[in-house]
């Protein structure tokens, strides 16, 4: 098993290691006296993971309770939120209980948010069943739901106790959330790691998925604890996002995260005319699209409604070479123009 240790606003430890679901409650009660547990996840993985930690937290002592929403992107909202925060007044969930936030990025976000809201803050931990969450969304403390106007829109920063991922859950992900989860990966790798890079792209990673995982995962840290609220370093976590989240509002959110992230990391290169090829081929390795079916056109304007743009300002992360990036705030006027750059329509 390997220990990240982030030291935030709160400080806890990301444990990653396999067959880990099951020593929850054991790992838990090393950092909390036996408490009410409120689990927090969707209806797929309740059924998958739910009654295991249930049993696990409560052979160490926790009175456990469940609330399962609808599998999906489309529940996280507002109405799923109060739907969660009733159910945690219903069963009267103190301020000395724990509310365990079970799944992937939608209920890792709605149960952050929940605990960072009831009673203005309740202590919760992460237990995240998808690759993505494990890398990215279970670990920072960015809690949220989206608004019509916008994903994660309305939200909080609350920093969990515990961060509890199972490379055995990870190992058995359908593809498609393999590959998600890869995307993010290969984020870390031209972000702060070459040879992570490049071990995302020849496969060998899934060998050394822990070691892999924990590399990921401190890396983020290291953003984290430079930048917890997002107004500085922190922002080298949205390399790939701007142009990877365009492609997804341009397709209506018919594709996933992780390959709107693939594109965007070749849009990055692209835009700042280093490593294209090598990182083309790693996106495409990892089974990510790498290329936009939509103009630069269509892109930017899409981007120009982006929450990250701040005034008449958008900060771009553009790659200097695999494994460091930099930060460019630019005028939103000239975005179109790393727009063309990004889908090569003007080199
Ligand atoms: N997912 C980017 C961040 O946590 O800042």
């Amino acid at each position: 098993m390997k220990t990240v240790r982030v030291e935030a606003s709160g400080c806890y430890d990301v444990m990653i290691g396999s067959g880990i679901l099951d020593q929850a409650g054991a790992l838990l009660q090393k950092i909390m006296s036996p408490c009410r547990a409120a689990i927090i996840t969707d209806d797929i993985v309740q059924g998958l993971f739910g009654s295991r930690v249930e049993k696990s937290l409560q052979a160490a002592g926790f009175k456990t309770e469940i609330f399962a929403f609808p599998n999906g992107e489309k529940q996280k909202t507002l109405q799923t939120l109060a739907d969660a925060l009733e159910w945690l007044a219903e069963i009267h969930l103190s301020r000395s209980d724990l509310v365990v936030a079970l799944g992937g990025g939608v209920p890792g976000d709605l149960a952050g948010f929940a605990a960072a809201v009831y009673c203005r803050g309740v202590r919760f931990i992460q237990i995240p069943t998808t690759l993505l969450a494990a890398v990215d969304s279970s670990v920072g403390g960015k809690t949220a739901v989206d608004l019509k106007a916008g994903k994660n829109l309305a939200g909080a920063f609350h920093q969990p106790e515990l961060v509890i991922c199972d490379t055995d859950i990870m190992k058995n992900l359908p593809p498609e959330l393999m590959r998600d989860g890869a995307a993010e990966m290969l984020k870390y790798g031209v972000l702060a790691d070459a040879a992570l890079f490049d071990r995302m792209a020849d496969g060998s990673w899934l060998e050394r998925m822990e070691e892999t995982i924990a590399q990921c995962v401190e890396i983020k840290r290291d953003y984290v604890m430079q930048d917890e609220l997002d107004n500085g370093a922190r922002q080298f976590l949205n390399l790939g996002h701007t142009f990877g989240h365009a492609v997804e509002k341009c397709a209506n959110f018919s594709i996933t995260h992780g390959q709107g992230v693939g594109i965007g990391l070749v849009m990055a290169a692209r835009a700042a005319g280093v490593e294209i090829e090598r990182t083309e081929k790693g996106v495409s390795a990892c089974g990510l699209p790498v290329k936009s079916p939509y103009s630069a056109r269509e892109l930017a304007e899409a981007a120009l409604s982006d929450k990250k743009r701040r005034g008449g300002k958008i900060t771009l992360v553009l790659p200097e070479k695999m494994g460091k990036c930099m930060l460019k705030t630019i005028p939103v006027e000239e975005l179109p123009e790393y727009f063309a750059k990004g889908t090569g329509e003007n080199p």
